[in-house]
């Protein structure tokens, strides 16, 4: 964990209130989409004249400079993304650094598996297990004397809590990925605060329901009510294009949210496939030629380029 560059990561939460949406895959897979973003090829020639020799990595004999470092946070007990990255989380722990119990520097753990032919050098992981429900029990319970800390209510004190134990992450990486949990309670809140931007996934089974106005209207109400933080893309997801309630689905976000609607992801064997092979979309699918891995290189675009 180099420090890179002076500014602050740009934190993107990844949420929705409902379960099985496909946020682990979106957070796993647009962080080590930006990861590869900032991996620059130095060709022999050049490399005495990389300026911060430390940024350099190299892989199968060839040079790379890295220009910047990705984290992931798991929010989520069920520690998913250690899983799908396929690496061993060895008791780092996200809920133990909340807790005061574990440094970030100790908890954060490196995604590189170039080993087993997966190089990321600059993608990194704050896991999470179990652990992090009992961890949150344990702040809901501290947080019961917000007051005594001069806190107006347990929201701002849990709020605190977070930038207290995990403010030194944002001046380390370039960007700063959050994988939340389903659900909407108080922690979810200060994970939202934490982060500032949210990258919504959204699946259109659920909501094609009933092909009407009350669609979107479901969204909002159901999905970004109490998401005090900007939206930075809608993602439509598990995205079957010959469906037409899928198709109707996509108009109808598109009319009532325009531009924050991002290119839908496809339901795709592949995507479904990836983490159980531990491998990101973009491992599995080197050349990209799967319509999912386009449109999640789409969304890496979209945030990367802003
Ligand atoms: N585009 C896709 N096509 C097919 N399967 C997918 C796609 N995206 C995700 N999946 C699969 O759907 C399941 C749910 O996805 P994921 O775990 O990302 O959702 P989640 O919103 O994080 O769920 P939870 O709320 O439980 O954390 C996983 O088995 C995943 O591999
Ligand atoms: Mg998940």
């Amino acid at each position: 964990m180099t420090p890179v560059e002076n500014r602050q990561a740009i934190v993107l939460a990844v949420v929705n209130r409902k379960g099985g949406v496909g946020k682990t895959t979106t957070a796993v897979n647009l962080a080590h989409g930006l990861s590869r973003k900032l991996i620059r090829r130095v060709s022999s020639a050049d490399i005495d004249k990389v300026s911060e020799p430390d940024h350099l990595y190299q892989y199968l004999g060839k040079h790379y400079f890295l220009g910047g470092h990705v984290l992931v946070i798991d929010f989520d007990a069920q520690g998913h993304c250690a899983q799908a990255l396929g690496i061993d989380p060895r008791g780092a722990d996200v809920g133990e650094v909340l807790l005061g119990r574990q440094h970030l520097s100790q908890a954060v753990i490196t995604a590189d598996r170039a080993e087993s032919g997966y190089p990321r050098p600059n993608l990194w992981l704050l896991p999470a297990s179990d652990n992090l429900e009992r961890a949150k029990e344990n702040l809901y319970s501290q947080s019961l004397t917000y007051f005594m800390d001069g806190f107006k209510n347990r929201d701002e004190w849990l709020s605190q809590v977070l930038e207290k134990r995990l403010h030194l992450a944002r001046e380390r990486f370039t960007y700063i990925i959050l994988d939340c949990a389903p659900g909407l309670d108080s922690f979810a809140h200060a994970v939202h605060k934490f982060a500032g931007m949210a990258i919504v996934p959204v699946k259109p089974d659920y909501l094609s329901m009933s092909a009407t106005r009350q669609n979107t209207d479901h969204i909002q109400s159901m999905q970004l009510r109490g998401v005090d933080i900007q939206i930075h893309t809608i993602v439509p997801t598990f995205y079957i294009p010959r469906q037409r309630l899928d198709q109707e689905m996509i108009a109808e976000l598109r009319a009532k949210h325009g531009d924050l609607v991002g290119e839908p992801i496809p339901r795709s064997q592949l995507a479904a496939e990836a983490p159980a092979d531990q491998e990101t979309i973009f491992e599995i699918d080197p050349y990209r030629r799967n319509p999912a891995t386009i449109a999640y290189q789409n969304l890496v675009d979209r945030v990367y380029y802003g």
